[in-house]
């Protein structure tokens, strides 16, 4: 996973704009966005299930930097005043605060369209109608029935109290969606994706927003990179709030042995999807 992730960053620093390429100011604000400092997990998610798919990296590799920009143009959106207000993003000052609330709105903007740019001006599948699906795929996972609209339900409910269905309905869009995306993405670079496959990615990408909640409270801000306790402090419905750190990690337990159950029928091939729920579920960061 480490040679991945390296490969994933140089991949996405080739896909960004030159820092000196005019408007220099933005083309820096969008690197300095999205290099270094973030686990990657989607992009893993992309290559391990387009490894189980039998994809070429090449095509992965693609794929993995559209989902990450658009992962990326969510967390500076997210970090932004009018929204979750954050000063602290992958060990370094917000976008916002780095540069201004202008450039951080544009470079959300402007890595959402490349996101799209890429996966259409690379032949990722052989066939065509698979093509159109990949853009389709990450265009309905990061919109208003996906990702946006998950994090208009997350302001909506901010200082109220959900219940443990409707925190899972909020969840599965403003961070499952993308996730799962991930994964259709890598399988899509083979061929269709299987019904297995899409269930793992709903487990993984439900448990991955919980365990977000779980370490908000945990663990510390020099740990996670950005800053902890906000989610109580703003008033954030969470799975903490709703059901207190012990169930909350019971929950994210019991979606990573579902997540398991889903790749029962690939064997060896699945290795690294396993390994990745395990992650999701038991880091600590
Ligand atoms: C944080 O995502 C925001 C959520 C969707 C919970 P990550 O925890 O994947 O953030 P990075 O990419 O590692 O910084
Ligand atoms: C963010 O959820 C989800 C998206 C960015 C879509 P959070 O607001 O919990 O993410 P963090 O904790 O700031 O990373
Ligand atoms: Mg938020
Ligand atoms: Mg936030
Ligand atoms: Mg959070």
């Amino acid at each position: 996973m480490g040679s991945i992730r390296a490969r994933i960053e140089v991949a996405l620093a080739r896909s960004l704009p030159g820092a000196q390429q005019a408007p220099a100011r933005l083309h820096q604000a969008m690197r300095y966005a999205a290099l270094e400092g973030g686990k990657r997990v989607r992009p893993l998610l992309t290559f391990a299930a387009g490894e189980l798919a039998g994809a070429d990296p090449a095509r992965l590799e693609v794929a993995a930097c559209a989902v990450e920009m658009i992962h990326t143009y969510s967390l500076v959106h997210d970090d932004l005043p009018c929204m979750d207000d954050d000063r602290l993003r992958r060990n370094k000052p917000t976008v916002h605060v780095e540069y201004d609330e202008a450039t951080a709105l544009l470079v959300g903007d402007a890595l959402q369209t490349l996101a799209f740019q890429l996966l259409s001006e690379h032949a990722l599948t052989d066939d065509p109608a698979l093509r159109l699906t990949m853009v389709n795929t990450l265009a309905l996972a990061a919109g208003s029935r996906g990702m946006a609209g998950g994090q208009a339900i997350d302001l909506e409910a901010t200082g109220k109290t959900l219940s443990q269905a409707e925190l899972e309905y909020m969840h599965v869009r403003k961070t499952g969606a993308l996730i799962s995306a991930a994964v259709k993405l890598g399988a899509l670079c083979a061929g269709p994706c299987p019904a297995a496959l899409e269930q793992y990615a709903n487990r993984v990408g439900l448990a991955f927003q919980v365990v977000d909640d779980v370490l908000d409270r945990e663990a510390s801000s020099a740990t996670l990179g950005k800053t902890a306790g906000k989610d109580a402090k703003q008033g954030k419905p969470t799975y903490v709030s709703t059901l207190g750190v012990a169930r909350a990690s019971q929950f994210a337990e019991e979606l990573r042995c579902g997540a398991h159950a889903a790749l029962e029928g690939f064997g060896e091939r699945a290795l690294r999807l396993r390994q990745l729920a395990d992650f999701i579920v038991l880091r600590k960061f």
